[in-house]
């Protein structure tokens, strides 16, 4: 009699340890996808779509992109052929698989690190907000 009492006592502590277990994980896992949800309407992101490799394709983006990039690239990268200036023509540039010279997948988040660092002999444009170069990529996305 004693002893199953106290068999009975010890599983029901353990479940109830299971119990508090299972709260603190749901909770954990609600407030990840809160956050996620809450970090997604600040900045406007489709849910879902990774941070890095959303490219906006709102006029206004690509209008200021277009600017950025005859400012800061047109002499050295053509933006309507495949013709190297300096660097590579960009037509087409996030369309095909491949980035033109490092063969890196041709992702916004490719490009944007050729901006910070560069695969080799291109000048870094660490100087740009992470909001210009969204807007550059933007424009990319057109040619
Ligand atoms: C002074 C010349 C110069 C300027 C200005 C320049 N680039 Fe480049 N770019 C290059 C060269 C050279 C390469 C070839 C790869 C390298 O040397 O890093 C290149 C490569 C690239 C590539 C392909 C990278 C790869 O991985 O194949 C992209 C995309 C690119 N540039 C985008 C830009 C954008 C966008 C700007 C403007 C913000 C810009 N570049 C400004 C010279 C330039």
């Amino acid at each position: 009699m004693r002893s199953s009492s106290c068999i009975y006592r010890h599983t029901s502590m353990r479940s109830r340890k299971l119990f508090w277990i299972c709260i603190v994980s749901v909770s954990l896992i609600a407030l990840y996808f809160s956050f996620r949800y809450f970090v997604s309407t600040i900045t406007e992101l489709p849910a879902g779509d990774s941070l890095n490799n959303i490219i906006r394709s709102d006029t206004e983006n690509i209008a200021r992109g277009k600017i950025l990039f005859d400012a800061k690239c047109r002499f050295c990268h053509n933006a309507y052929n495949t013709e190297t200036i300096a660097g590579p023509g960009l037509q087409g540039i996030l369309k095909k698989p491949e980035l033109p010279v490092s063969r890196r997948p041709a992702t916004s988040d490719d490009v944007r690190s050729q901006l910070r660092q560069p695969f080799s002999r291109m000048p870094s444009f660490d100087y740009l907000t992470d909001k210009e170069v969204e807007d550059i990529i933007a424009f990319l996305n057109t040619l």
